[in-house]
């Protein structure tokens, strides 16, 4: 089959070209999927430089989420998935590529009003906002939420389910006056932003929430914001940190917020958690929110968001794309 390879196994994103490799080959409760498009994630580059490997018994190509159809059933599957069924699905690695072998755990049938772009650009990002958002950070009616990388993909899936799960505010930070009109200007998007470059979001937010600050912060940036976040949480505030974008140290930090506002702080990285794990997340993920995501012009409380859709021919531009933080929403490759 065809696949995105990478030329020296790490590099820029000029070493990314189409190869050829074995199709894969199934384990007893997997089924081999020929995939229609991929969404694109801020882990691909990292792990194209070389900086991120994927986790033991996945697949070495890069893409963890994708959709497509079952043209393979393993000798042990029995979830009454058939030949021919659409799906999308969640994968440690292998989705840039004609065909994946995913466990028959980590795939939705493919709701039939969505495309098979909008399909690819869910897994990843609204499963890793629903973890983080939802069973880490306990969001609930009335909450005021902070939501950094506002227009990353998980930043605008977050900030829906917020909304979905009735928060009082959600306030979106990003780095340009394009992507804040862009995220207050969405159905169910933020209601208040801020630009994280001129503007201290710790007190933006607490002046939205006369003083009272988060409930709950869902951070990608780590060292930069740090101590922002620590002084913009409210008395037992909860912070899920996904990602240290900015850096991993932080020079100085004073420990008496966490004591003070008895403040929960929590990691979470969706790709090491165990299979188990992750099925229930997509289990749990499937029953309460799929139905309620529809395509951009669909009118769901929650919408997908796909800022471009490239052929995957052109993969080394769609990666460009994304490094040059260009996007707001999802990039996806067409598999064609
Ligand atoms: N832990 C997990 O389980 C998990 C799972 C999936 C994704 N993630 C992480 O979640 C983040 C979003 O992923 P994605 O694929 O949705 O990303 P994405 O669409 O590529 O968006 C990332 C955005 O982060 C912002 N950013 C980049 N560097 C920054 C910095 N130094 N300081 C502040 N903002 C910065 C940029 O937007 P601005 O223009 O606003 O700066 C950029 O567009 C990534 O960091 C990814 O690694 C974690």
């Amino acid at each position: 089959m065809r696949a995105v390879l990478i030329k020296n196994d790490k590099g820029p994103s000029e070493n990314l070209y189409l190869g050829e490799v074995p199709t894969p080959t199934l384990r007893p409760t997997e089924v081999l999927i020929q995939i229609k498009a991929f969404g694109l994630n801020r882990m691909d580059i990292s792990q194209r430089e070389g900086h991120y490997p994927p986790p033991p018994g996945s697949s070495t190509i890069l893409g963890v989420e994708f959709s497509g159809k079952i043209t393979q059933l393993g000798t042990g599957t029995s979830r009454g998935w058939k030949v021919g069924d659409e799906v999308l699905g969640l994968a440690g690695g292998g989705a840039y590529a004609e065909y994946i072998a995913v466990n028959e755990t980590h795939i939705i049938a493919k709701p039939s009003h969505l495309t098979w772009t909008e399909a690819a650009s869910i897994p990843e990002v609204f499963l890793t906002a629903f973890l983080a958002l939802v069973m880490i950070g306990q969001v609930k009616e009335d909450d005021n939420v902070l939501v950094h990388a506002g227009a990353s993909g998980v930043g605008v899936a977050a900030i829906q389910l917020a909304r979905v799960y009735g928060a009082r505010s959600v306030t979106a930070t990003t780095s340009n006056q394009d992507k804040i009109n862009w995220l207050l200007g969405l159905p169910n998007g933020a209601t208040h932003a801020a630009n994280y470059k001129t503007e201290d979001f710790s007190a933006v937010v607490k002046q939205i929430t006369g003083g009272k600050g988060a409930d709950v912060v869902i951070d990608f940036v780590g060292k930069s914001h740090f101590n922002k976040n620590l002084d913009a949480l409210a008395v037992d505030g909860r912070m899920t940190m996904l990602a240290l974008l900015s850096g991993f140290v932080v020079d100085s930090v004073n420990l008496a917020p966490i004591l003070l506002k008895r403040l929960h702080i929590e990691g979470s990285t969706l790709r090491s958690r165990s299979l188990e794990y992750q099925a229930a997340l997509i289990s749990r993920f499937s029953k309460e929110i799929l139905s309620k995501i529809t395509g951009e012009s669909g009118d769901g409380p929650i919408r997908t968001y796909i800022h471009k859709v490239y052929p995957w021919t052109e993969i080394q531009a769609a990666h460009q794309e994304m490094e040059g933080n260009k996007n707001s929403g999802k990039i996806i490759a067409e598999v064609v």
